[in-house]
Protein backbone atom coordinates (compact mmCIF):
# COMPACT_ATOMS: atom_id res chain seq x y z
CA UNK A 1 0.00 0.00 0.00
CA UNK A 2 1.40 3.41 -0.86
CA UNK A 3 0.49 5.77 1.84
CA UNK A 4 1.50 9.00 0.10
CA UNK A 5 1.85 12.06 2.91
CA UNK A 6 0.31 11.83 6.24
CA UNK A 7 -1.89 14.89 6.74
CA UNK A 8 -2.20 17.09 10.11
CA UNK A 9 -5.73 18.19 10.43
CA UNK A 10 -4.49 21.85 10.97
CA UNK A 11 -4.15 21.89 7.31
CA UNK A 12 -7.96 21.50 6.62
CA UNK A 13 -10.36 23.76 4.41
CA UNK A 14 -14.00 24.15 4.89
CA UNK A 15 -16.19 21.61 5.65
CA UNK A 16 -18.99 20.30 2.77
CA UNK A 17 -22.09 18.93 3.37
CA UNK A 18 -22.21 14.84 3.62
CA UNK A 19 -24.54 12.43 2.35
CA UNK A 20 -24.92 10.12 4.60
CA UNK A 21 -27.34 6.84 3.60
CA UNK A 22 -24.99 4.63 1.60
CA UNK A 23 -21.46 3.09 1.55
CA UNK A 24 -18.24 3.86 1.87
CA UNK A 25 -15.04 2.40 1.92
CA UNK A 26 -13.39 2.67 5.36
CA UNK A 27 -10.09 0.83 4.86
CA UNK A 28 -8.26 -2.05 3.28
CA UNK A 29 -9.92 -5.07 4.70
CA UNK A 30 -6.45 -7.18 4.88
CA UNK A 31 -5.09 -5.92 8.00
CA UNK A 32 -8.45 -6.76 9.69
CA UNK A 33 -7.75 -10.00 11.55
CA UNK A 34 -9.50 -11.82 14.01
CA UNK A 35 -9.62 -10.63 18.02
CA UNK A 36 -7.85 -7.28 16.76
CA UNK A 37 -9.59 -4.23 17.12
CA UNK A 38 -8.77 -1.23 14.16
CA UNK A 39 -10.08 2.33 14.50
CA UNK A 40 -10.94 4.60 11.43
CA UNK A 41 -12.73 7.92 11.01
CA UNK A 42 -15.83 7.49 8.58
CA UNK A 43 -18.10 10.92 7.93
CA UNK A 44 -16.43 11.87 10.84
CA UNK A 45 -17.71 9.00 13.06
CA UNK A 46 -15.32 7.57 14.98
CA UNK A 47 -15.22 3.68 14.00
CA UNK A 48 -13.88 0.88 15.25
CA UNK A 49 -13.78 -2.06 12.83
CA UNK A 50 -12.66 -6.04 13.53
CA UNK A 51 -13.49 -9.71 11.86
CA UNK A 52 -15.34 -12.17 13.92
CA UNK A 53 -13.85 -15.84 14.33
CA UNK A 54 -16.60 -16.94 11.84
CA UNK A 55 -14.65 -14.59 8.95
CA UNK A 56 -17.32 -11.78 9.06
CA UNK A 57 -16.46 -7.92 9.91
CA UNK A 58 -18.06 -5.56 11.61
CA UNK A 59 -18.03 -1.73 12.13
CA UNK A 60 -18.78 -0.32 15.50
CA UNK A 61 -19.35 3.67 16.37
CA UNK A 62 -16.39 3.44 19.06
CA UNK A 63 -18.37 4.93 21.70
CA UNK A 64 -19.77 2.89 24.09
CA UNK A 65 -23.87 3.88 24.59
CA UNK A 66 -22.89 3.62 28.66
CA UNK A 67 -20.48 6.41 29.26
CA UNK A 68 -19.07 7.20 25.94
CA UNK A 69 -15.55 5.66 26.35
CA UNK A 70 -13.79 4.12 23.05
CA UNK A 71 -14.49 0.31 22.88
CA UNK A 72 -11.76 0.32 20.81
CA UNK A 73 -9.49 0.95 24.11
CA UNK A 74 -11.14 -2.54 25.38
CA UNK A 75 -11.18 -6.18 24.92
CA UNK A 76 -12.02 -8.03 21.55
CA UNK A 77 -12.32 -12.44 21.95
CA UNK A 78 -12.96 -12.82 17.93
CA UNK A 79 -16.71 -13.28 19.47
CA UNK A 80 -17.84 -10.00 21.77
CA UNK A 81 -16.09 -6.58 22.46
CA UNK A 82 -16.17 -5.55 25.97
CA UNK A 83 -15.70 -1.98 27.28
CA UNK A 84 -12.52 -1.59 29.21
CA UNK A 85 -14.88 0.92 32.14
CA UNK A 86 -17.36 -1.41 33.06
CA UNK A 87 -17.27 -4.59 31.69
CA UNK A 88 -20.13 -4.54 29.45
CA UNK A 89 -20.42 -6.50 26.63
CA UNK A 90 -21.72 -5.85 22.58
CA UNK A 91 -22.25 -8.72 20.01
CA UNK A 92 -20.26 -6.26 17.89
CA UNK A 93 -22.53 -6.59 14.28
CA UNK A 94 -25.48 -6.10 15.72
CA UNK A 95 -23.95 -4.10 18.32
CA UNK A 96 -26.65 -5.61 20.69
CA UNK A 97 -25.48 -5.73 24.29
CA UNK A 98 -24.85 -9.32 25.08
CA UNK A 99 -24.11 -9.01 29.23
CA UNK A 100 -23.68 -5.97 32.26
CA UNK A 101 -21.79 -7.69 34.85
CA UNK A 102 -22.71 -5.13 37.46
CA UNK A 103 -26.38 -6.62 37.27
CA UNK A 104 -27.67 -8.38 39.88
CA UNK A 105 -31.13 -10.61 40.52
CA UNK A 106 -32.47 -7.65 42.23
CA UNK A 107 -32.63 -5.81 38.65
CA UNK A 108 -34.70 -5.97 35.79
CA UNK A 109 -32.65 -4.02 32.81
CA UNK A 110 -32.48 -6.39 30.29
CA UNK A 111 -28.90 -6.13 28.44
CA UNK A 112 -30.19 -7.02 25.03
CA UNK A 113 -32.31 -4.12 25.01
CA UNK A 114 -29.77 -1.96 24.55
CA UNK A 115 -27.15 -1.61 21.57
CA UNK A 116 -24.05 -0.39 20.63
CA UNK A 117 -23.96 1.75 17.49
CA UNK A 118 -22.92 -0.55 14.29
CA UNK A 119 -23.36 -0.24 10.96
CA UNK A 120 -23.47 -2.93 8.12
CA UNK A 121 -19.77 -3.94 6.92
CA UNK A 122 -18.99 -6.06 3.44
CA UNK A 123 -15.71 -6.94 2.40
CA UNK A 124 -15.39 -6.29 -1.57
CA UNK A 125 -11.91 -5.78 -3.48
CA UNK A 126 -9.89 -6.12 -0.60
CA UNK A 127 -11.89 -3.14 1.52
CA UNK A 128 -13.94 -2.90 4.11
CA UNK A 129 -16.90 -1.37 2.99
CA UNK A 130 -19.37 0.67 5.73
CA UNK A 131 -22.86 1.84 5.13
CA UNK A 132 -23.12 5.07 6.96
CA UNK A 133 -27.08 5.43 7.97
CA UNK A 134 -28.74 9.09 7.78
CA UNK A 135 -27.24 10.85 10.91
CA UNK A 136 -29.55 9.92 14.06
CA UNK A 137 -30.24 6.42 12.76
CA UNK A 138 -28.80 4.31 15.29
CA UNK A 139 -28.02 0.80 14.18
CA UNK A 140 -31.26 -0.95 16.69
CA UNK A 141 -33.69 1.24 14.97
CA UNK A 142 -32.21 1.21 11.53
CA UNK A 143 -32.30 -2.51 11.43
CA UNK A 144 -35.57 -3.54 12.72
CA UNK A 145 -37.04 -0.73 10.72
CA UNK A 146 -35.74 -1.06 7.52
CA UNK A 147 -33.79 -4.49 7.64
CA UNK A 148 -30.55 -5.18 5.65
CA UNK A 149 -32.35 -6.12 2.17
CA UNK A 150 -33.23 -2.64 1.85
CA UNK A 151 -29.88 -1.63 1.10
CA UNK A 152 -28.05 -0.67 -1.96
CA UNK A 153 -26.11 -2.98 -3.14
CA UNK A 154 -22.25 -2.87 -1.63
CA UNK A 155 -20.28 -0.94 -4.31
CA UNK A 156 -17.68 -3.39 -6.35
CA UNK A 157 -15.09 -3.04 -9.24
CA UNK A 158 -16.28 -4.56 -12.35
CA UNK A 159 -14.39 -7.29 -13.64
CA UNK A 160 -14.68 -8.87 -17.23
CA UNK A 161 -12.33 -12.17 -16.74
CA UNK A 162 -11.37 -14.63 -14.49
CA UNK A 163 -7.90 -13.83 -14.48
CA UNK A 164 -6.38 -10.08 -13.77
CA UNK A 165 -4.25 -8.09 -11.56
CA UNK A 166 -4.99 -5.37 -9.80
CA UNK A 167 -3.39 -2.71 -7.37
CA UNK A 168 -4.94 0.08 -5.02
CA UNK A 169 -3.36 3.21 -3.81
CA UNK A 170 -4.84 5.86 -1.21
CA UNK A 171 -3.91 9.47 -0.54
CA UNK A 172 -5.43 11.27 2.25
CA UNK A 173 -6.19 15.15 0.83
CA UNK A 174 -6.75 18.19 3.29
CA UNK A 175 -9.83 19.30 1.51
CA UNK A 176 -13.50 18.35 1.92
CA UNK A 177 -15.27 15.65 0.31
CA UNK A 178 -16.36 18.14 -2.69
CA UNK A 179 -13.01 19.60 -3.60
CA UNK A 180 -11.99 16.07 -4.00
CA UNK A 181 -14.47 14.64 -6.16
CA UNK A 182 -14.50 17.60 -8.73
CA UNK A 183 -10.42 17.81 -8.78
CA UNK A 184 -10.83 14.34 -10.05
CA UNK A 185 -13.49 14.82 -12.60
CA UNK A 186 -11.80 17.90 -13.78
CA UNK A 187 -10.25 17.62 -17.44
CA UNK A 188 -8.63 21.08 -17.47
CA UNK A 189 -5.93 20.53 -14.96
CA UNK A 190 -4.24 17.24 -16.56
CA UNK A 191 -1.69 19.04 -18.78
CA UNK A 192 -0.63 21.24 -15.89
CA UNK A 193 -0.99 19.01 -13.26
CA UNK A 194 0.33 15.70 -14.75
CA UNK A 195 3.20 16.65 -16.61
CA UNK A 196 5.60 13.77 -17.74
CA UNK A 197 7.33 12.89 -20.62
CA UNK A 198 5.77 9.18 -19.84
CA UNK A 199 2.33 10.77 -19.75
CA UNK A 200 1.63 14.00 -21.66
CA UNK A 201 3.48 17.52 -22.12
CA UNK A 202 1.69 20.77 -21.75
CA UNK A 203 2.27 21.29 -25.43
CA UNK A 204 0.28 18.03 -26.76
CA UNK A 205 -2.86 20.50 -25.01
CA UNK A 206 -6.26 20.87 -27.87
CA UNK A 207 -9.52 20.81 -28.16
CA UNK A 208 -11.43 17.69 -27.08
CA UNK A 209 -15.02 16.71 -27.78
CA UNK A 210 -17.34 15.07 -25.41
CA UNK A 211 -20.14 13.10 -25.01
CA UNK A 212 -22.17 12.80 -21.79
CA UNK A 213 -25.99 10.89 -20.92
CA UNK A 214 -27.53 10.95 -17.71
CA UNK A 215 -27.32 7.82 -15.22
CA UNK A 216 -29.00 7.39 -12.14
CA UNK A 217 -27.65 9.15 -9.66
CA UNK A 218 -24.91 10.36 -12.13
CA UNK A 219 -23.72 10.87 -15.75
CA UNK A 220 -21.67 8.73 -17.91
CA UNK A 221 -18.82 9.87 -20.41
CA UNK A 222 -19.93 7.98 -23.37
CA UNK A 223 -18.07 5.10 -24.77
CA UNK A 224 -15.27 6.59 -27.39
CA UNK A 225 -11.96 6.10 -28.86
CA UNK A 226 -9.66 7.76 -25.92
CA UNK A 227 -7.55 10.74 -26.77
CA UNK A 228 -4.52 9.72 -28.60
CA UNK A 229 -1.92 11.87 -26.37
CA UNK A 230 -2.40 9.31 -23.48
CA UNK A 231 0.45 6.97 -22.87
CA UNK A 232 -1.71 4.22 -20.97
CA UNK A 233 -4.10 4.17 -24.26
CA UNK A 234 -1.12 3.91 -26.68
CA UNK A 235 0.05 0.90 -24.53
CA UNK A 236 -3.59 -0.88 -24.93
CA UNK A 237 -3.57 -0.01 -28.44
CA UNK A 238 -0.50 -2.66 -29.30
CA UNK A 239 -2.98 -4.99 -29.43
CA UNK A 240 -4.83 -3.61 -32.57
CA UNK A 241 -8.05 -3.61 -31.45
CA UNK A 242 -10.51 -0.60 -31.06
CA UNK A 243 -10.87 0.82 -28.10
CA UNK A 244 -13.46 1.81 -26.16
CA UNK A 245 -13.43 3.52 -22.91
CA UNK A 246 -16.95 4.49 -20.31
CA UNK A 247 -16.32 6.54 -17.34
CA UNK A 248 -19.14 7.35 -14.97
CA UNK A 249 -19.63 9.24 -12.56
CA UNK A 250 -21.77 7.83 -9.51
CA UNK A 251 -23.17 9.29 -5.77
CA UNK A 252 -22.25 9.81 -3.49
CA UNK A 253 -18.41 9.02 -4.65
CA UNK A 254 -17.59 7.23 -7.11
CA UNK A 255 -15.81 7.30 -10.51
CA UNK A 256 -15.73 3.92 -13.02
CA UNK A 257 -13.67 3.87 -15.57
CA UNK A 258 -13.34 0.51 -18.28
CA UNK A 259 -10.75 0.19 -20.57
CA UNK A 260 -11.81 -2.56 -23.68
CA UNK A 261 -9.79 -3.73 -26.59
CA UNK A 262 -11.06 -7.26 -27.54
CA UNK A 263 -10.87 -9.20 -24.58
CA UNK A 264 -8.50 -7.22 -22.80
CA UNK A 265 -9.39 -4.81 -20.36
CA UNK A 266 -8.61 -2.15 -17.65
CA UNK A 267 -10.96 -1.33 -14.94
CA UNK A 268 -10.94 0.82 -11.97
CA UNK A 269 -12.75 2.50 -9.27
CA UNK A 270 -12.17 5.39 -7.83
CA UNK A 271 -13.67 7.43 -4.46
CA UNK A 272 -13.19 10.06 -2.99
CA UNK A 273 -14.08 9.41 1.04
CA UNK A 274 -15.33 12.47 3.55
CA UNK A 275 -13.31 11.19 6.59
CA UNK A 276 -14.08 14.51 8.58
CA UNK A 277 -16.87 17.16 6.78
CA UNK A 278 -13.70 19.11 5.90
CA UNK A 279 -10.93 16.25 5.22
CA UNK A 280 -11.07 13.19 2.67
CA UNK A 281 -9.48 10.40 1.31
CA UNK A 282 -9.06 8.98 -2.16
CA UNK A 283 -8.75 5.45 -3.21
CA UNK A 284 -7.93 3.96 -6.45
CA UNK A 285 -8.65 0.70 -7.12
CA UNK A 286 -7.58 -1.10 -10.45
CA UNK A 287 -8.13 -4.15 -12.26
CA UNK A 288 -6.55 -5.18 -15.50
CA UNK A 289 -5.99 -8.50 -17.88
CA UNK A 290 -3.33 -6.65 -20.18
CA UNK A 291 0.06 -7.70 -19.77
CA UNK A 292 -1.05 -10.62 -17.68
CA UNK A 293 2.35 -12.55 -18.33
CA UNK A 294 4.67 -9.48 -17.69
CA UNK A 295 6.55 -9.67 -14.24
CA UNK A 296 6.67 -6.59 -12.41
CA UNK A 297 3.95 -4.89 -14.43
CA UNK A 298 1.82 -4.41 -10.94
CA UNK A 299 5.08 -2.51 -9.22
CA UNK A 300 5.29 -0.67 -12.29
CA UNK A 301 1.39 0.17 -12.68
CA UNK A 302 1.34 0.86 -9.25
CA UNK A 303 4.92 3.31 -9.04
CA UNK A 304 3.17 5.06 -11.79
CA UNK A 305 -0.40 5.49 -10.68
CA UNK A 306 0.74 6.37 -7.47
CA UNK A 307 3.65 9.40 -9.20
CA UNK A 308 0.01 10.52 -11.26
CA UNK A 309 -2.49 10.66 -7.22
CA UNK A 310 0.53 12.24 -5.86
CA UNK A 311 0.63 15.41 -7.96
CA UNK A 312 -2.96 15.68 -7.34
CA UNK A 313 -2.34 15.26 -3.47
CA UNK A 314 0.33 18.00 -3.90
CA UNK A 315 -1.55 20.12 -5.88
CA UNK A 316 -4.69 19.67 -3.52
CA UNK A 317 -2.61 20.50 -0.14
CA UNK A 318 -1.67 23.85 -1.84
CA UNK A 319 -5.18 24.65 -2.53
CA UNK A 320 -6.19 23.60 0.74
CA UNK A 321 -3.87 26.81 2.05
CA UNK A 322 -5.77 28.70 -0.16
CA UNK A 323 -9.45 27.34 0.75
CA UNK A 324 -8.74 28.40 4.24
CA UNK A 325 -9.27 32.04 3.74
CA UNK A 326 -12.73 31.25 2.15
CA UNK A 327 -12.26 32.61 -1.03
CA UNK A 328 -15.11 32.89 -3.50
CA UNK A 329 -15.08 30.48 -6.40
CA UNK A 330 -15.75 29.75 -10.07
CA UNK A 331 -17.31 27.30 -12.54
CA UNK A 332 -17.20 27.84 -15.97
CA UNK A 333 -18.17 26.13 -19.12
CA UNK A 334 -17.72 23.50 -20.78
CA UNK A 335 -14.47 22.44 -18.62
CA UNK A 336 -16.47 22.32 -14.93
CA UNK A 337 -19.84 21.50 -16.18
CA UNK A 338 -19.15 17.84 -14.90
CA UNK A 339 -18.62 19.65 -11.77
CA UNK A 340 -21.81 21.75 -11.93
CA UNK A 341 -23.92 18.40 -12.55
CA UNK A 342 -21.60 16.85 -9.14
CA UNK A 343 -23.54 19.97 -7.04
CA UNK A 344 -26.66 19.74 -8.55
CA UNK A 345 -26.97 15.73 -8.07
CA UNK A 346 -25.78 16.12 -4.84
CA UNK A 347 -28.53 18.77 -3.67
CA UNK A 348 -30.83 17.19 -5.74
CA UNK A 349 -29.93 13.78 -3.40
CA UNK A 350 -29.45 15.76 0.33
CA UNK A 351 -32.89 17.26 -0.97
CA UNK A 352 -34.49 14.33 -2.22
CA UNK A 353 -36.15 16.04 -5.18
CA UNK A 354 -35.33 13.61 -7.85
CA UNK A 355 -34.04 16.04 -10.02
CA UNK A 356 -31.52 15.10 -12.50
CA UNK A 357 -29.27 17.77 -14.27
CA UNK A 358 -28.93 16.04 -17.56
CA UNK A 359 -32.48 15.55 -19.06
CA UNK A 360 -30.17 14.21 -21.91
CA UNK A 361 -27.20 13.10 -23.73
CA UNK A 362 -24.77 16.61 -23.37
CA UNK A 363 -21.92 17.26 -25.99
CA UNK A 364 -19.05 19.41 -24.08
CA UNK A 365 -15.80 20.93 -25.74
CA UNK A 366 -12.59 22.18 -24.04
CA UNK A 367 -8.91 22.01 -24.22
CA UNK A 368 -6.67 20.00 -22.64
S1 LIG B 1 -18.56 3.13 29.75
FE1 LIG B 1 -18.58 1.28 28.70
S2 LIG B 1 -19.31 -0.10 30.14
FE2 LIG B 1 -19.42 1.77 31.17
FE1 LIG C 1 -5.61 14.63 -11.59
Amino acid sequence: MNDLVQLGSHAAGPPAELIFGDWYPALRSRGLRVGKMTTALLLGVPLVLGRKKDGRLFAMRDLCPHRGIPLSAGWFDGENVQCKYHGWKFEPCSGQCREIPSLTQHETLEPGKIYAGAYPCEERDGYAWVYMPEAGTGRASYFSAAGADELPPVPELPKFSAKYRSAHLVADLPCNVDHGIIGLMDPAHGPFVHQAWWWRSRASIHEKTKHFEPIPQGFRMSSHAPSANSAPYKLLGVYGEPITTTIDFVLPNRRYETIRAGAKWFSSLTTVTPVTPSTCRIDVLAAWNVFYHVPFVTSIATYFGARFVAQDQQTMIEQAQGLRYHPGLMLIDDADKPAKWYFALKQARLKGTGEHPLNGPVTLHWRS
